[in-house]
């Protein structure tokens, strides 16, 4: 076993402070990674804060994980030691229900294992995540990061990106559709980036006015202002697919009608229940509303490798280990450019 150092919140109402765990010997399937940076997304927030009442603290948070092999299996054999890898979300699942047979670890049968706050058989019987200076993890759930991207830019590729990869493949977004991104957040910037990339005319939906050049600065072919019912009314019908990354409760039947007939908005965002639901805007246009959860090891790889032909990483603030509680008051008042990035390696001793 080696120890790691970490940071963790030992109640929901206590920052988060210093603090150590264990990790398990490497056994033969097991990749030990030195955690060299670690995104900051919204999920974690929820988690430190017991937002949906199923924390086990004390939690140490962080699933967008970039580093390097430590040390190896031994029958990892396609890795090599000083290798640039990452870990997202999961660290496991059972490897053989239908949906980990094909590649969608996420929506594993008997649940995945994420990589925080996850039960374990390791010591403490919990999983912790990367706001530690290092972690032992299953081969199959490391991806490999290609060697022209940024370690740091890329970390939060691991959720914020899959999160919004997923979605567009899966809806088949490509030239010719016009897609909007609701939410100019972690998650919303990387769908603008890979909607964009993906050839769609996309469109950035925000009720934050001051962001909207940033957006286009982003990528974002046009910018609606949610808060100008009058543009909004301009756009009706117009969208092939809109990506909702809200990351609270609010009236998502507001946004059906700019949906094309057959559109679709796919939700994101962990609102839990919202506000009753408006059928008319389904029912006239034949809408759906669906929702996605991250994306499935295989897939996760293929959006690293686009992300490594398209020179796509995130934008990001690095911060210090030290500076996360501060981090988080900041994501909650919306105020991130567009994903703090905790540069492990050089904060966390
Ligand atoms: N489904 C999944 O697999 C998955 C994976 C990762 C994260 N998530 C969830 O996705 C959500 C977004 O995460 P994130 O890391 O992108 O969050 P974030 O960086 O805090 O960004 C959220 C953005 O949404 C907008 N927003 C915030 N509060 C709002 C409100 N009350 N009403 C309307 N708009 C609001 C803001 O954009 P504007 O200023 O542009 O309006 C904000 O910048 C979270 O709930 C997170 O837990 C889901
Ligand atoms: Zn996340
Ligand atoms: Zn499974």
């Amino acid at each position: 076993m080696t120890t790691a150092s970490c940071f963790a919140a030992h109640a929901s109402d206590s920052p988060l402070v210093p603090h150590q765990v264990t990790r398990r010997a490497p056994g033969a399937n097991d990749v030990h990674i030195d955690i060299e940076f670690c995104g900051v997304c919204h999920t974690d927030i929820h988690y430190a804060h017991n937002d949906w009442g199923r924390t086990v603290y004390p939690i140490v948070p962080g699933h967008e994980i970039v580093g390097t092999v430590r040390a190896l299996g031994s029958s990892v054999k396609d890795l090599h030691i000083g290798q640039r890898v990452a870990v997202g979300c999961f660290v496991d699942s059972c490897h053989h229900c239908s949906s980990c047979d094909n590649d969608m670890e996420q929506y594993c049968l008997s649940g995945f294992t994420p990589t925080y706050n996850g039960s374990s058989a390791d010591e403490g019987g919990v999983t912790y995540g990367g706001y530690s200076k290092n972690i032992v993890v299953d081969r199959h759930f490391v991806l490999k990061v290609p060697e022209n991207l940024d370690p740091a830019g890329a970390a939060p590729l691991l959720c914020a990106g899959i999160t919004t990869y997923s979605p567009l493949k899966h809806w088949g977004v490509k030239a010719g559709m016009t897609v909007g991104v609701i939410g100019l957040g972690g998650l919303g910037h990387m769908g603008i980036k890979f909607a964009r990339a993906m050839g769609a005319r996309t469109v950035m939906i925000t009720n934050s006015a001051h962001k909207a050049a940033d957006a286009k600065r982003l990528g974002a072919d046009d910018v609606l202002l949610f808060t100008d019912q009058a543009a909004v009314a301009k756009q009706a019908g117009q969208f092939d697919f809109l990506l909702n990354t809200i990351p609270s409760p609010h009236d998502v039947t507001s946004y059906m009608n700019l949906l094309k007939i057959d559109g679709t908005m796919c939700i994101v965002g962990s609102i839990g229940p919202t506000s009753e639901l408006n059928s008319r805007p389904l029912i006239f246009g034949r809408r759906s509303i669906a929702g996605s959860l991250v994306g499935g090891i295989k897939e996760t790889q293929e959006m690293l490798d686009f992300c490594g032909q398209h020179q796509i990483v995130s934008d990001i603030e690095i911060i210090k280990m030290q500076d996360i509680n501060h981090a988080y008051e900041r994501m909650q008042a919306s105020d991130v450019k567009y994903r703090f990035v905790i540069d492990i390696g050089q904060s966390l001793s």
